[in-house]
């Protein structure tokens, strides 16, 4: 008798359907170690969800795992599963976005990865800079910028070109707010299918949130447990945690499952795609079933959409393009897009 789990329908797994009219998987295996799972774990993980039935993964350049998880692509779609029956996601990091980095550090992707197309590109930050794997969040680059849209735009017009030359099906943004997307959208010829964002009942963003979707782009939602693994330097004393809310564990209480299952739950009713990451099959399993089965009643969604408490977890601090420069001038909390 074999001890492995019984797989879920992939059919069953809600999707969303983007202006192209693609689908994409309303749920996605984020692949982010947080400095602390092994690339090799990641690429297991990530074969053994494929096959208990996941379809999209959310992948990046800057997590250093890309060439570890494309043979586990390759064994997938060697197993059966149909290329265009995964969704694959992969992302521009901040020291490439030079127009003439662009194109070759998505051929290297699409090369770790074992693809021949990605089904989303994404501009991992709108800030172009660099810093070192693993630094301490008081790092500052002493080159990095701000957002200065004419330069996101080449950056972008380089992500329109791999459209057009059918090596990717979808481009996005990652880490936008409401005033640079809407120059985005004023500018682009091919306009962002998606926009990658933190999302998790503590850190709800309704105006982001609905403005995306109101512009006919779907929100992907990154940390949609409230990361409790991320890294040391993405801790701050003010964090809270949604798997440790009261309100998330009454409700978790009644479902009799894991508090990050109603985040999960709840992520995927509101209408994001959450990409938790998990490298533990227990885990992961319990993820994607969350979100097939025993949904929460309109109370419960009504609930969690009270706990929102703006609490950011993902600041970007080695973001700022200035000494001693706050955070939230990242994320233009003014309305505009914060001067240089
Ligand atoms: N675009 C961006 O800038 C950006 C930024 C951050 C993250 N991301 C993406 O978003 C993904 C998810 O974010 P994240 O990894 O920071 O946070 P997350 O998904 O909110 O949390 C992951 C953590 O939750 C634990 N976990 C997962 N499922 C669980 C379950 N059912 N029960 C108990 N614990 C569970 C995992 O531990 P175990 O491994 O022990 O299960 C892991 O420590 C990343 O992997 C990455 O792909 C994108």
């Amino acid at each position: 008798m074999s001890l492995d789990p019984l797989p879920i329908d992939p059919s069953l797994v809600p999707t969303r359907q983007l202006a192209s009219g693609a689908r994409m998987p309303a749920i996605g295996l984020g692949t982010f170690g947080s400095d602390s799972v092994s690339g090799e774990t990641i690429a297991e993980a990530v074969l053994d969800a494929g096959r208990l039935g996941y379809r999209h993964f959310d992948c990046a350049a800057v997590y250093s795992n890309e060439h570890l998880i494309g043979p586990s692509f390759k064994k997938l779609i060697g197993d059966g599963i149909k290329r265009e029956e995964l969704w694959i996601t992969s992302k521009l990091w901040n020291n490439k976005h030079a127009e003439q980095d662009v194109i070759p550090t998505f051929h290297q992707s699409l090369k770790d990865l074992q693809l021949d197309y990605l089904d989303l590109y994404l501009i991992h930050w709108p800030f172009p800079n660099f810093h070192p794997p693993g630094c301490d969040v008081n790092f500052h680059d002493p080159n990095a910028k701000p957002y200065i849209h004419e330069n996101f735009m080449r950056t972008w017009r380089q992500l329109e070109k791999l459209v057009d030359e059918g090596l990717v099906r979808h481009i996005g943004t990652s880490n936008m707010t409401i005033p640079k997307l809407e120059l985005v959208l004023r500018d682009a010829r091919i306009r962002p299918a998606c926009n990658e964002m933190e999302l998790h009942p503590h850190f709800q963003q309704p105006a982001l949130f609905d403005y995306v979707r109101e512009q006919g782009i779907e929100a992907i939602g990154y940390c949609p447990l409230g990361s409790p693994g991320r890294p040391e330097r993405d801790r701050t004393p003010e964090d809270t945690s949604p798997t440790e809310d009261p309100v998330i564990l009454a409700i978790a209480k009644a479902h009799d499952v894991h508090p990050a299952e109603i985040c999960l739950k709840w992520a995927v009713q509101r209408g994001q795609t959450p990409i938790p990451f998990s490298a533990k099959r227990r885990n992961y399993l319990a993820n994607l079933r969350a979100v097939v089965e025993d949904p929460l009643t309109p109370a419960e969604m009504e609930a969690i959409q009270k706990l929102d408490r703006n609490c950011r977890l993902i600041k970007g601090q080695v973001f700022c393009w200035k000494d001693n420069q706050s955070w939230e001038d990242l994320w233009d909390v003014n309305g505009v897009i914060t001067p240089a």
